[in-house]
C-alpha cells in the first residue's frame, strides 16, 4: 500500500497544497519553517483522530483557531489518496469545522477513484455524525452488482467513521488504510534520549526519539542474532576507530554495548561513546527492524553523521521503503540529496506565511542538469530549487 497524492486544506501554514505522484521514498526540502515538521505532522494528527477522536487531535495542537490556517475559518481538509494492496486507487477525505466551539468531522469520505463498471462507489460517506456506508464490499467491481447500503448514525461526531463502524473492520480497504494510520511512526532521534539507559525490558520497535534502543537491540539481539550482527559489522565498518562492537546480556537482563577503540585497551561502553556512534546504531537499528513500519518519517537524519554516509544512508532507508511501504524524510544536507533520484525529491516554498510544495521532477532546468550529472544536492545548493532557501 503506497500514498501517492496528498492534499491540505487549512492545517496550519497549508492553506492549499498538494503533493502528488509521491514515490516509495520520499525527500523534503525547505528552509526552516517551510512545514516540513507540518506535513509529517499531518499524519500524528490522522493517528490521533483516529486512535482517540477528532477533538483529542485538535486540542493537542492548541485547539482549532491555533490549529486552522491564519485568517480562515476552516473547515481543515485533508484528502489521502493511496493504491491499496489489490492496486486499487482509492481516496480518503477528511474535512473538520468547528461547531459551537467543538471540534467535529465536517465530512468523511472513502471512496475507489474510478469504477470499472458505472461511477465509483463511495464505501464510506459521513457528515457531522450521520451518513452510510457499503455493505456489500466484497462485491466491489464485480459486473452488475450493485452497491448495498445502509445509513448509521454515529453516537459522538467527533469520532471517524472508519474507526466508530466495527463491522468495517472486515472491509479491507478500510482495515488496511486504519492499519497504515495506526502503525505510522516518526523517527526523531534525540541523542540524549537515545542514550542507552540502564532499563531493563522489551520492545521491538525503537520509539520516535530512540530512547528504548537498548531494548529494541536486546531484542534483535536474542530473537534476530543474524541481523544483529550485520548492525554491528556495518557499525564497526563506519564509525572510525571502533574495530569491534559486543553486545553482552547482563544478569538482572539488560543489554550492555561495548564499543572497541583501536587505540584502547578496554572497550568503551555505551554511554560513553559519541554522540555520532550512538546515532549511526540508533538508525541501524531501525534500518533493521525485521516487521519495518509500512509508513515511516525520518526528520534530518543528518545531525551528528558524517556526509559521507548520507549516500549509503539514502540506499538503505529507499530499501527499508521498499520492504515496508513508504519512507518520507525531511532533510538539510546537499549529501543526502545528492544520493536522492529527482523524482524522489519535493521541496516546501513558503510565501506570505503560507506554504506550497514542488515536485523536482517537474522542473526542466532541474531535469536537464541532472541528465548531464549534475548531483540534485549540488543543484539545490546552487539555489536552482527556486524558492526553496531561506530568502
Ligand atoms: N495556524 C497556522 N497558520 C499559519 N501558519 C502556521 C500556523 N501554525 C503554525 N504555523 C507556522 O508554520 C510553521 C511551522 O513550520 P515547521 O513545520 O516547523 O517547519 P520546518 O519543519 O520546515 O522547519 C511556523 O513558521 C509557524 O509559524
Ligand atoms: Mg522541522
Amino acid at each position: 500500500m503506497r500514498i501517492e497524492a496528498i492534499e491540505i486544506k487549512n492545517y496550519r501554514l497549508f492553506k492549499d497544497a498538494a503533493l502528488s505522484d509521491l514515490p516509495e521514498f520520499c525527500v523534503v526540502v525547505g528552509a526552516n519553517g517551510s512545514g516540513k515538521s507540518t506535513l509529517f505532522d499531518l499524519f500524528s494528527f490522522l493517528k490521533d483522530a483516529l486512535t482517540q477522536n477528532v477533538g483529542a487531535a485538535v486540542a493537542r495542537r492548541g485547539g482549532f483557531r491555533e490549529l486552522v490556517s491564519r485568517g480562515e475559518s476552516g473547515p481543515i481538509a485533508i484528502t489521502i489518496r493511496f493504491r491499496e494492496s489489490g492496486g486499487r486507487l482509492a481516496t480518503y477525505q477528511l474535512e473538520i469545522a468547528e461547531d459551537a466551539g467543538r471540534p467535529v468531522v465536517h465530512r468523511e469520505v472513502l471512496k475507489f477513484r474510478r469504477g470499472q463498471y458505472g461511477r465509483p462507489w463511495h464505501f464510506v460517506d459521513f457528515a457531522r455524525g450521520r451518513g452510510s456506508a457499503i455493505t456489500n464490499e466484497a462485491a466491489y467491481g464485480q459486473e452488475g452488482v450493485l452497491e448495498k447500503r445502509e445509513e448509521y448514525q454515529l453516537e459522538d461526531p467527533s469520532v471517524l467513521a472508519i474507526k466508530g463502524l466495527g463491522q468495517f473492520k472486515e472491509f479491507r480497504v478500510v482495515a488496511e488504510f486504519r492499519s497504515l494510520i495506526e502503525t505510522w511512526q516518526i523517527s526523531d532521534f534525540h541523542i540524549s534520549d537515545a542514550r542507552p539507559s540502564s532499563e531493563a525490558g522489551y520492545s521491538e520497535h525503537l520509539s520516535a526519539s530512540g530512547d528504548n534502543i537498548p531494548q529494541v537491540a536486546l531484542y534483535l539481539h536474542e530473537h534476530h542474532p543474524d541481523l544483529f550482527g550485520q548492525i554491528l559489522t556495518k557499525m564497526s565498518e563506519r564509525v572510525p576507530g571502533v574495530s569491534r562492537v559486543e553486545a553482552k546480556t547482563t544478569e538482572d537482563g539488560r543489554l550492555v554495548l561495548r564499543f572497541q577503540e583501536g587505540s584502547f585497551k578496554d572497550p568503551f561502553i555505551a554511554r560513553y561513546v559519541s554522540d555520532g556512534t550512538i546515532k549511526m546504531f540508533a538508525y541501524l537499528v531501525l534500518l533493521y527492524d525485521p516487521r519495518p513500519h509500512p509508513l515511516l518519517a525520518v526528520e534530518e537524519p543528518e545531525n551528528q553523521l558524517y556526509p559521507e554516509f548520507m549516500h549509503e544512508l539514502v540506499e538503505e532507508f529507499r530499501d527499508y521503503a521498499r520492504r515496508g511501504g513508504q519512507v518520507f524524510m525531511s532533510t538539510h544536507s546537499p549529501e543526502l540529496l545528492n544520493g536522492a533520484k529527482l523524482e524522489e525529491i519535493f521541496w516546501l516554498v513558503k510565501q506570505d506565511g503560507f506554504a506550497t510544495a514542488r515536485r523536482a521532477s517537474d522542473c526542466k532546468l532541474l531535469r536537464a542538469l541532472v541528465a548531464e550529472g549534475d548531483p540534485p544536492g549540488a543543484l539545490w545548493k546552487q539555489g536552482l530549487f527556486d524558492g526553496a532557501g531561506p530568502r
